[in-house]
């Protein structure tokens, strides 16, 4: 059967990519304390870039100008301008592919021994001890969200991600459980939807008109139910400021978690969508060939790479000669990681997923 997994893909900002294989955003734990891209950084992404990877997507990067919005230690940094020499390094190294840095907020899920003082989120949180935010805060990490754009464009990358997915800060406001919020950043869908809705507004004024932008988005969790995240999916699509959404399944063959929704894929919900020229990208658990081309014929614009892209770092290239090739499966050896330009923090970081290192 025909699949197109090799065709170029042209977005709205203008930008093209060579093939429909994207690296996922993979946090490493390989950067220096301060956040700053090292030779690490640096070989982990070029090894994937040179593999053949049409997008290649940064880790999710902090963006908060005071730190506070770090997630894990090693986290690379995009919140100053103390780390363009390292966020140049990385963009020069993606020059033959798209580069895109992903911008992230850890909000509550910031741990108090990597960020040095309290974490803090919408609203005050018992199990992490974090506070809520005052609204003058709120409108600070937007601005940190737009000048780390700002900062990532004038380092040379193509274009950025927002992570709002995983239950971190943005998915925290979003979230019907855990914004309590009573002025406009909290309550209503509406009002909880506008912290994202005014960082995309704040990056497209703020950048080049060519600048990509894309949203990473979780289906359903977090107290966000599936209909209010199609609903924005939709609404985000139809303001047209995005190049693409990407949904994060972590596996993709699911169904929705609530007995409501299910008797078909959690993803159809999506590719039902109106969707216009915004693109559709979805991760999880595609690990061979053929897992990508069955996402590409349920309607899927390019797919996203994790654990296949850590473990092959030249999976498209290999795909391109042999559409049969054998994807390596987990777990395997600490040699071949290493062999796979993986770092030892890495690696040792790894070793606390199940079943992934021998
Ligand atoms: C080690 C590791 C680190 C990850 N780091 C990030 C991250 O920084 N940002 C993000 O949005 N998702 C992150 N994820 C999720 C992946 O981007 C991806 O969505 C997920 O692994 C499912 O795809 P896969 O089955 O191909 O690995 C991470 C996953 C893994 C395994």
């Amino acid at each position: 059967m025909e699949h197109n997994l090799t065709a170029p893909l042209t977005f709205r900002s203008g930008h093209q990519m060579k093939n429909r294989f994207a690296l996922a955003p993979l946090t490493n734990h390989q950067c220096e304390d301060d956040g700053m891209a090292n030779d690490a950084e640096v070989k982990w992404l070029r090894m994937r870039a040179e593999g053949g990877f049409g997008m290649v997507m940064t880790c999710a990067a902090q963006i908060e100008s005071g730190g506070r919005g770090q997630g894990f230690p090693g986290q690379l940094g995009v919140h100053t301008d103390a780390m363009l020499p390292g966020m140049k390094r990385i963009a020069e190294t993606l020059k033959n592919t798209f580069s895109v840095v992903q911008l992230h907020h850890a909000g509550i899920r910031s741990p108090q021994e990597v960020i040095g003082q309290q974490a803090v989120g919408p609203s005050a949180h018992e199990e992490t001890g974090s506070r809520a935010m005052t609204k003058d805060e709120v409108q600070n990490v937007i601005q940190d969200f737009i000048s780390a754009a700002v900062r990532s464009e004038k380092a040379g990358f193509d274009g950025v991600e927002v992570h709002g997915a995983h239950g971190y800060l943005l998915t925290q406001f979003m979230s019907t459980e855990l914004n309590q919020r009573s002025d406009e950043y909290g309550g209503s869908y509406e009002n909880r939807t506008r912290i994202v809705r005014e960082i995309i507004a704040g990056i497209k004024r703020e950048c080049s008109e060519g600048f990509s932008v894309g949203i990473r988005l979780s289906p359903e969790g977090y107290g966000m139910p599936l209909t209010e995240v199609t609903r924005f999916c939709q609404e985000l699509i139809d303001d047209g400021s995005l190049d693409y959404l990407d949904i994060s399944l972590w596996d993709c063959s699911k169904e929705s978690a609530d007995e409501e929704f299910q008797g078909r894929s959690l993803l159809s919900y999506f590719t039902d969508l109106s969707w216009g020229d915004v693109k559709l990208v979805v991760a999880g658990k595609l690990k061979t060939p053929a897992d990508a081309e069955a996402m590409m014929e349920q309607g899927v614009d390019f797919v996203m790479l994790g654990r296949a892209g850590i473990l092959t770092h030249d999976f498209p290239n290999r795909y391109k000669v042999d559409p049969e090739f054998e994807a390596t499966q987990l777990p395997v050896t600490a040699e071949h990681l290493e062999s796979e330009g993986l770092s030892p923090a890495f690696i040792k970081y790894l070793s606390g997923w199940d079943g992934f290192v021998k």
